[in-house]
């Protein structure tokens, strides 16, 4: 089973290439953002090995200021929910519960620094049917929508409660969700 592991310094150029590779699903980055993501970061999860992660994930808490208009929203209208900036897997790596797992530690570092939630935006326009799905899986569920000033993009925020029986290897309720019933397919 692909590890998930603490970024590690060695991580961040094979980081910032894969995060580039998912622009639009996420906000290309350059290498100083990338860098004051990963210290601002409550968690920074990668997934495989050292130098050639397979996928990252980026949870913001309370420490600095909003990381753009969406962290600004879920801060405003959702102060009990950490921000799930950005998650992605790369294609080879998909469907074999990496985003799960990644979501159960953030579920669980989230709850033990007092958050009763996880929250984060999906784009609707560009679409994004498959993250939809992913998150729709895992007990998110809309409150809001908005488009970016910075692109145009129409996104949709997303909460679901944070986790403190989950770490991501214990099976808590967070890596249960959904059990083994197939996942419903992407609403709208
Ligand atoms: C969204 C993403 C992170 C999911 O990662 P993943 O490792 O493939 O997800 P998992 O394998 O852990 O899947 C978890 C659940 O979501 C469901 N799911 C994941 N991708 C899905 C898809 N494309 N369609 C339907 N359901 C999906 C799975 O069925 C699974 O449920 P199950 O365990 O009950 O079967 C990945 O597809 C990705 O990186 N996409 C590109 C970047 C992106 O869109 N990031 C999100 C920006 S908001």
């Amino acid at each position: 089973m692909t590890r998930v592991r603490p970024v590690a310094p060695q991580d961040r150029a094979a980081l910032l290439a894969l995060n580039n590779r998912h622009v639009p699903a996420v906000n290309a980055l350059e290498p100083a953002a990338l860098s004051r993501l990963l210290e601002a970061a409550l968690l920074a999860l990668a997934a495989g090995p050292v130098g050639a992660p397979t996928g990252l994930l980026i949870l913001l808490g309370p420490a600095g200021p909003a990381e753009g208009p969406n962290h600004a929203w879920v801060r405003e209208h959702h102060p009990e929910a950490a921000y799930i900036d950005r998650v992605m897997v790369s294609a080879t790596a998909r469907g074999q519960g990496l985003g799960r797992r990644f979501y159960a530690a953030a579920a669980g570092a989230a709850a033990q620094a007092g958050f009763a939630a996880l929250g984060c935006e999906v784009n609707l326009d560009p679409p994004n049917p498959e993250s939809l799905a992913f998150h729709h899986c895992l007990g998110f569920r809309p409150v809001g929508e908005a488009t970016d000033p910075r692109n145009g993009k129409r996104v949709v925020y997303l909460l679901a409660p944070a986790d403190p029986a989950s770490d991501g290897t214990l099976d808590g309720t967070f890596l249960a969700r959904c059990g083994n019933a197939p996942c419903p397919v992407a609403p709208g």
